[in-house]
């Protein structure tokens, strides 16, 4: 079985969460895509999508799927979405698609959390997927530095503007050891908007895509 083929059994499985008459929350990513695609099928039973990116936005609204505002919903019921790692903890790393933010907001707007990825992103320890940030473009030099004090080595993801008009530093060399202590260490960093750590408010289910099937962890 593709890697793919596992995202897409994955994503299917997970349409499971989707609780009828409530507006949904949607990540970005491939595994995120399979989502929307399998979403469209069972379209009628929800409200509508808040989507994390411009590019699920669009794949949403190119299935007839109503595209809400965040600031016009009460709440969601349940945000679905991709990750480049996550450990046994459900702590994860985002942001390889550079949609961090937004994917940040979105999760904590929702009352769960239901991360749906390949097997090969549950690892012991987070940090070999480079750890990405978002950073206000005056302050990249100055982050960096306070990175590389950190022992990080952080890498400008060039040519690249999120969504919210800001640069990426991608951080090579960490060993994630306590997540939730160095997100907030590094929230608190001025210049940095957020970091791709997902350790505050991790997910709250892991569905795993595997060649014998899905694995959920909780
Ligand atoms: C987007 O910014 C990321 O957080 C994605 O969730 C992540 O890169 C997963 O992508 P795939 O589903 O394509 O592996």
């Amino acid at each position: 079985m593709t890697q793919d083929e596992m995202k897409k059994m994955v994503a299917e499985a997970a349409l499971e969460h989707v609780e009828t008459g409530t507006v949904i929350g949607i990540g970005t990513g491939s595994t995120a895509n399979h989502f929307i695609d399998g979403l469209a099928a069972i379209k009628h039973r929800i409200d509508g999508a808040v989507a994390s990116s411009k590019a699920s936005a669009e794949r949403l609204a190119a299935h007839g799927i109503p595209v809400l505002e965040l600031n016009t919903v009460d709440g969601l019921s349940i945000y679905v979405d991709g990750a480049d790692e996550s450990n046994h903890h459900l702590h994860l790393i985002k942001g390889g698609g550079g949609a961090l933010t937004r994917e940040k907001i979105v999760a904590a707007a929702s009352r769960k959390f239901v991360c749906i990825a390949d097997e090969s992103k549950l690892v012991d320890v987070l940090g070999s997927f480079p750890l990405p940030i978002e950073v206000i473009p005056m302050a990249r030099s100055y982050v960096a530095r306070e990175l590389v004090k950190r022992g990080g080595q952080p890498v400008w993801r060039e040519g690249f503007t999120t969504d919210n008009g800001n640069i990426i530093l991608d951080v090579h060399h960490l060993k994630i050891m306590e997540p939730v202590k160095l997100e907030q260490e590094l929230n608190d960093l001025p210049g940095i908007v957020t970091v791709g750590i997902f350790a505050k408010r991790p997910a709250d289910v892991l569905m795993l895509g595997t060649p014998e099937g899905v694995k959920t962890l909780t």
